[in-house]
């Protein structure tokens, strides 16, 4: 299994001090650092765009991990890259053909289970963009698309996200029943990079690092923490722990 490392995510930091709160974690022993882009149509929220992630890339040495809970990636995963992104990750929901169009008048798209509808032009467009421009895929699946669902697309990205809450918000409760299908990834492949991604703290790292996940988005455990060299230590020593079990 590849090893652990702790991704804290920017959205639970204070922009008014974005310097600060990126340099904080930097320090603190991150191993990366995970960047929510949210577009108001693929999830209920909005946050920042490929001029905040240029701006980031100035001021830290962390790798960085975008995360486009975005409708039609293949159009913006160029400009992430170019921002300076190290691995950009988009949806399998995001992907599915006619996603968009069979949800518009049902609300928000991400109520959508996926149902392996892969639009394979759109995803080779975006994979051959990363590629091409040296950076590594991530493939995001929501709470209710299955590992199995998923399956067809591991092959061609470095690292799958399960997410452990819906996304669109942080400081939401991890979604328990997300744990097996990480367990499945898991068994699907030894060597991807599995990330998790919603309401991971010193408690709930234990059992999707157990499942097999390796990389760990944390937010409001990290930069909402007094002691934050405190978080990123147990988080890793707690999910080290686990995955040592299994
Ligand atoms: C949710 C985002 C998460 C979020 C996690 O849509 O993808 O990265 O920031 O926040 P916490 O750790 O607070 O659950
Ligand atoms: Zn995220």
């Amino acid at each position: 299994m590849p090893p652990i490392r702790i991704a804290p995510s920017l959205l639970a930091a204070d922009f008014s001090r974005l310097k600060d709160e990126i340099q904080k974690v930097e320090a603190a022993g991150a191993d990366l650092l995970h960047l929510d882009v949210m577009d108001g149509h693929f999830v209920p929220n909005l946050t920042i765009g490929p001029v905040v992630v240029e701006w980031v890339r100035k001021v830290t040495r962390l790798p960085l991990d975008c995360h486009l809970m975005i409708l039609h990636p293949e159009e913006y995963v160029g400009a992430f890259a170019d921002a300076g992104a190290d691995i950009v990750t988009f949806h399998a929901e995001a992907v599915a053909q006619d996603y968009a169009l069979k949800r518009k008048d049902q609300g928000y798209a991400m109520t959508l289970v996926c149902k392996q509808l892969y639009d394979f032009p759109r995803v080779d467009r975006i994979v051959n963009t990363l590629r091409g421009k040296g950076k590594r895929v991530g493939l995001a699946v929501n709470p209710d698309t299955d590992a199995e669902v998923a399956a067809e697309l591991l092959p061609k990205v470095d690292m799958v996200l399960a997410m452990t809450v819906w996304p669109g918000f942080g400081g939401q409760k991890f979604i328990e029943s997300v744990v097996p299908k990480v367990g499945r990834l898991r068994a699907m492949s030894p060597t991807l990079d599995i990330e998790v991604d919603g309401g991971l703290n010193a408690d709930t790292v234990k059992r999707a690092a157990g499942a097999g996940a390796n990389v760990i988005v944390a937010g409001t455990a990290t930069f909402r923490s007094d002691d934050v060299n405190g978080v990123i230590r147990t988080l890793r020593e707690n999910a080290e722990a686990a995955s040592a079990k299994k």
